[in-house]
């Protein structure tokens, strides 16, 4: 949904395959529950349809393993999702409502019993969103194995860049965490020296360990279990906003 006439240009994809018919029922019947619109009032006791203690938010979420999980484990952290991807958006609403295909759709979808209410989805450019999420608003922004644009003619579609980075320092509260995990070498430095140059961050990492192992609270994607099969091992950047 576009909340801006001012629209950045994207370029992966939006929409592949057709998409089944529980999925679209999904995206039809459920996904308005949950979705931002232009009528969404950003106050932490009005977003999510629970209370909250904190808000979180993961940027182009893929599939929506790493967000339906950190919700589940953490019903009292609000999570916004923003991901362009709609088969992508359609299997996030897979894993919190259970229902999958071939699945009996008759009555009222709802989330499945061992959730609450906290997950917010936004099914477009999260650029689009940016200006509509007050300051000091976020308490940790997860951007989890970007597209890598390995391509130097491709750089400036890089995630990571000093137009977002600023946006994302605006949103995030002092002491907030940004953090990047990526599998690729071009990308590990090309984060690190966007980060290096933004004046309102911090690297954690005091070792090695710090950044070559998964963090305490990490959950496993498909797209990094792919990486691990191909040979290629993740890095994850945690990054602080300074006060
Ligand atoms: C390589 S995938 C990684 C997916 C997921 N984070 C994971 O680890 O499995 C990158 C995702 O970011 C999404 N994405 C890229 N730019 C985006 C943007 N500006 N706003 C929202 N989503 C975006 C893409 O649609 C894609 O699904």
């Amino acid at each position: 949904m576009l909340l801006t006439s001012d629209k950045p240009k994207f370029y992966g994809r939006r929409q592949c395959r057709r998409i089944r018919k529980a999925k679209t029922s999904l995206l039809d019947n459920f996904l308005p529950k949950m979705e931002i619109n232009k009528n969404t009032v950003f106050k932490k006791d009005k977003l999510f349809g629970t209370a909250v203690s904190k808000i979180y938010l993961e940027i182009g979420f893929g599939n929506g393993e790493h967000i339906a999980e950190q919700a589940l484990r953490n019903p009292d952290i609000g999570f916004i999702g923003a991901e362009v991807f709609k088969n992508g958006v359609a299997n996030l609403l897979t894993l919190i409502t259970g229902i999958k295909e071939g699945s009996d759709i008759t009555e009222d979808i709802k989330l499945l019993p061992d959730r609450v209410d906290n997950i917010r989805i936004f099914n477009d450019d999260v650029r689009l969103l940016f200006a509509r999420i007050p300051d000091n608003f976020i308490d940790k922004l997860f951007v989890l194995f970007p597209d890598p644009w390995p391509k130097k003619r491709h750089a400036s579609r890089r995630f990571i860049n000093p137009d977002n980075l600023k946006e994302i320092a605006r949103i995030l509260k002092p002491g907030g965490i940004l953090r990047v995990a990526t599998d690729h070498k071009i990308y590990k430095g090309w984060t690190l020296r966007q980060l290096h140059e933004c004046p309102d961050f911090r690297w954690t990492a005091s070792c090695g360990n710090d950044w070559k192992h998964e963090p305490v609270d990490w959950v496993q994607t498909k797209y990094q279990r792919k990486a691990l099969a191909e040979g290629r091992r993740p890095v994850f950047l945690d990054f602080e906003k300074k006060e």
